[in-house]
């Protein structure tokens, strides 16, 4: 982005601004719901945004403004996803308002050390967050995405810090879970494989237990563990030329560094409502609701 020219549409119709961005370039939507679905049908006919110049249809009561991220026929793209995208299904998020380490402790409920000294309370958290999960529907961000993996096919990575199953529910296919699955259940002793597993435990039923005499435990990722098919997502991140993150804090290791590794080769683009915490390594932050800009986020070159 950096030395190339941008062109805004200002709210006024008509009115064309020639700006040179800055290094970072932080833009905001809030296009009512009807327009962006003008938009998106405009997008999805035009596709006309090159690598050089951002043409940002402008509406008349349009508060902010959003660029499009233009995708060649040679571009490998990696989506990584927190827990933001599925806000808007009312899945709520760890960090921030309703936030769920307002209402848990982490300590209590996340990590092996919790699970060992109170299976039924860690129990009790996995059996609420599935109930919220199985009634959650994808969002308009999460269908973006699908669709985005149908036109990019396998230059498309999706890396998901999500344990839910919105992507899949979205259509998105080839899913990466690197914090595990809520609807998946494993033993804590034996090598028996993670089973699909939606059920609930909450007191007075038993915890369950494994035909080995071992535990059965969440299939997720706790602190203190390694997060899931790492391999497969650093050869992704070598491979990426965009690199866009999506509702995450940028707090949680190793995910928070991704960007650090693909910056300077591929573009680094943040999507959410507010600057993450590693907000520097990205050279463009969209601001704004996953569900709202998403959709209108891509277009082909
Ligand atoms: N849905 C889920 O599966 C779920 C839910 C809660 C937490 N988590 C876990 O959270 C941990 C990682 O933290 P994280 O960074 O993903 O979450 P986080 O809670 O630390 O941060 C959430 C981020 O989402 C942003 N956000 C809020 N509403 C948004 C919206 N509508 N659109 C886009 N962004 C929005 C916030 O600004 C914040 O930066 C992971 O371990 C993950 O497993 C997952
Ligand atoms: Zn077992």
């Amino acid at each position: 982005m950096a030395g190339r020219a941008v062109v805004f549409e200002d709210a006024s119709p008509g009115r064309l601004l020639r700006v040179q961005p800055k290094l970072r370039v932080r833009l905001r939507s809030r296009l009512p719901a009807a327009d962006q679905a003008r938009r998106e049908r405009g997008n999805r006919e035009k596709c006309c945004v090159s690598s050089q110049t951002h043409i940002i249809p402008g509406a008349a009561n349009a508060v902010h403004f959003q660029s499009m991220v233009g995708v060649s026929s040679q571009d490998r793209v990696f989506v990584l996803t927190g827990a933001g995208i599925s806000a808007e299904s009312g899945i709520p998020t760890f960090r921030g308002a309703g936030g769920l380490w307002r209402a848990y402790r982490v300590e209590e409920v996340g990590t092996p050390e919790a699970f060992r000294r109170d299976p039924r309370l860690v129990w009790e958290f996995y059996s609420m967050r599935r109930r919220v999960a199985a009634a959650a529907k994808p969002n308009p961000g999460h269908l973006a995405l699908a669709r985005l993996g149908t036109d990019l096919q396998d230059r498309l990575f999706l890396c998901t810090q999500n344990v839910d199953n919105l992507h899949e529910q979205a259509g998105s296919r080839r899913v990466i879970h690197m914090h595990g699955e809520l609807f998946k259940s494993r033993c804590d002793t034996c090598d028996r494989p993670p089973f699909d597993d939606a059920r609930t435990f909450e007191p007075p039923a038993k915890i369950p237990v494994c035909e080995c005499g071992g535990r059965i435990r969440p299939h997720i990722c706790w602190f203190g563990e390694v997060p899931f098919h790492l391999d497969q997502v650093f050869r992704a991140l070598g491979e990426c030329t965009v690199f866009v993150a999506v509702g995450t804090s940028g707090m949680v290791e190793p995910a928070a560094s991704f960007v650090a590794h693909v910056r300077g080769r591929a573009r680094t683009i943040y999507v959410g409502p507010e600057e993450p915490a590693n907000s520097f390594a990205f050279t463009e932050s969209h601001l704004g609701n996953a569900g709202e800009l998403l959709p209108n986020l891509f277009c082909y070159k």
